[in-house]
């Protein structure tokens, strides 16, 4: 999508839209993943890779992972509909991402791999119309606060933090 081929546009959109929160969301996700090994899907430009001992990403978009930097970490180029992990018992996280997985049986597969927990935060509030968000980043699919606290409780999640944006929920798998 058009945006995801672009990392230098990403990343001034994701400064756009967060601001002075864009810290402070990195924060909240490093205080829940504590010490755990950590697969995050959807990964982008992985910047939580610079922070966290055991880190893999996948993401679909091969520029966005060329253009991640720091620690020599282990990225997979890969849909999350068709990734194998090589171990159980990772937390799985996602971010800003489960809008694009709306058709699919997103948590069925992740739970096949034997996570520890799953993280997922999401954007609760959107900027722009349907069309534009087709445009960058190939759907036009939106969540209020309401649908995504629906989602997340069908799906067994519990909603532990939000910020002015997004809702974080945890799902343990134990
Ligand atoms: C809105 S960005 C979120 C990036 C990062 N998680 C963040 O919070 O900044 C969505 C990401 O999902 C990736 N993506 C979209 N569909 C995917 C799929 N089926 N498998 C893996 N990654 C996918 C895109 O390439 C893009 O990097």
């Amino acid at each position: 999508m058009f945006l995801y081929s672009h990392p230098r546009l990403y990343r001034l959109y994701l400064y756009l839209v967060y601001g002075k929160y864009l810290n402070e969301r990195t924060k909240d996700i490093l205080d829940l993943l504590e010490d755990d090994d950590v697969l995050e899907l959807c990964c982008g430009h992985a910047p939580l890779a610079l922070y966290l001992k055991e880190y893999e990403g996948v993401d679909s978009s091969l520029e966005m992972l060329l253009s991640a930097e720091g620690r020599d970490v282990a990225l997979f180029h890969c849909s999350v509909m068709e990734f194998r992990p090589t171990r159980e018992n990772m937390t799985v996280l996602m971010q800003a991402s489960l809008y694009q997985f709306m058709d699919v049986p997103l948590i069925e597969r992740i739970l096949s791999w034997k996570p520890k927990r799953i993280i997922i935060a999401e954007p609760y509030r959107s900027l722009g119309s349907s069309w534009i968000s087709k445009l960058c980043t190939g759907t036009s699919y939106k969540f209020t606060e309401e649908s995504l606290r629906e989602w997340f409780a069908k799906h067994g999640f519990t909603v532990v933090k939000k910020n002015y944006r997004e809702l974080v929920g945890v799902r343990s798998c134990w």
